[in-house]
């Protein structure tokens, strides 16, 4: 659902209030805190939504890669997994089958095998799983921490949920297909481990609420405003167009309304443009605040890690035009 309807859905639960040491929706955080040990917490997160590519195996896997998402975003480690599924009377084992297999592959590969999970009918076919992981205590990479002077660097490309939107009316070719499946079952563990041995001061992933909504949270969480150069926002080939064409998920459209109210766009960035930047990711890119003397080192270890990253934009330019900024 989107970010203002949210908003309004939580705010019925204002008066609700967690043990010490817990943490939750509250901080707009990607995760569950639950404290453990003297050493470490767990997180615990869960995420399902209903198929973005035709082929069931690829559908489970990119499920299961974007909830294992949320965990890495807090510089954590996933443990273990649970599938969440809905599917129709009318579909075969055998899709079913291998939408479970393509999500129990995926989540083994980032260390959180498939222990169980539950399954409904439903009219539509809808996965994901819940995720709980484990975070030493101290190397929690929260949203509030980005520093006067940071960079912010973003470890995917932007423009899934338009190309999903050209896929589902048969505008895509095979090899693009092909080029944005890979991406969204790419997970994002090695980049966590990156941005951690790089002092990275605060993350996100880029999910449902597209890089303006998960910036956005950023930034009011760390108290600092942010300037994000369109021409350094790394953007699927294809997305732009189809964009231009009018191909935009409604998602795309609510996250850009809503990140109007915090975001100035200047330089002539017109509306596409803007979409792009609004447009809802599925297993997106970690969006990172690190210090600038560690950017370099860091794109290059992404680099050879098989991320297409990229500093996007600078933290704490003083401003007076807003909380973010977006220039050409
Ligand atoms: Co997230
Ligand atoms: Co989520």
């Amino acid at each position: 659902m989107g970010p203002a309807d949210l908003q309004a859905v939580l705010a019925g639960l204002k008066g609700m209030s967690l043990p010490a040491g817990y943490s939750g929706f509250k901080d707009a955080e990607d995760v569950g805190v639950v404290p453990l040990d003297a050493e470490n917490d767990l997180l615990f997160t869960a995420d399902f939504f209903t198929p973005i590519v035709d082929d069931p195996y690829a559908f489970g896997a990119i499920a299961a890669a974007n909830a294992l998402g949320d965990i890495y975003a807090k510089g954590g480690t996933p443990l273990a997994s649970l599938n969440l599924a809905a599917f129709p009377a009318e579909i075969g084992p055998e899709v079913m089958s291998e939408i479970l297999r393509g999500g129990a592959e995926k989540a083994a590969e980032g260390g959180a095998p498939v222990v169980g999970g539950h399954t409904i009918k439903d009219r539509e076919i809808k996965f994901g799983l819940a995720v709980i992981g484990k975070v030493r205590k101290g190397e929690f990479l929260s949203l509030g921490g980005a520093q006067a002077g940071d960079d912010l660097v973003l470890t995917k490309p932007v423009g899934t949920g338009i190309l999903a939107t050209g896929l589902k009316r048969g505008l895509l070719d095979q090899p693009l297909i092909d080029t944005i499946t890979a991406l969204m079952t790419q997970l994002n563990g090695d980049a966590s481990r990156i941005a951690c041995d790089h002092g990275a001061t605060a993350a996100t992933d880029v999910t449902g609420y597209g890089l303006l909504g998960h910036l956005g949270n950023m930034v009011r969480a760390s108290g600092i405003e942010t300037t994000v150069y369109f021409s350094k926002v790394p953007v699927l080939e294809g997305a732009l167009n189809l964009a231009r064409a009018g191909h935009v998920p409604g998602g795309g459209k609510a996250n850009l309304q809503y990140a109007e109210a915090f975001t100035t766009f200047v330089d002539n960035i017109d509306e596409s443009e803007r979409l792009i930047l609004a447009d809802p990711q599925t297993s997106g890119g970690l969006l990172l605040a690190v210090p600038a003397s560690q950017t370099g080192c860091l794109l290059a270890k992404l680099e050879e890690a098989g991320y297409s990253a990229a500093a996007i934009g600078t933290v704490g330019a003083a401003s007076a035009e807003g909380l973010i900024v977006v220039r050409r």
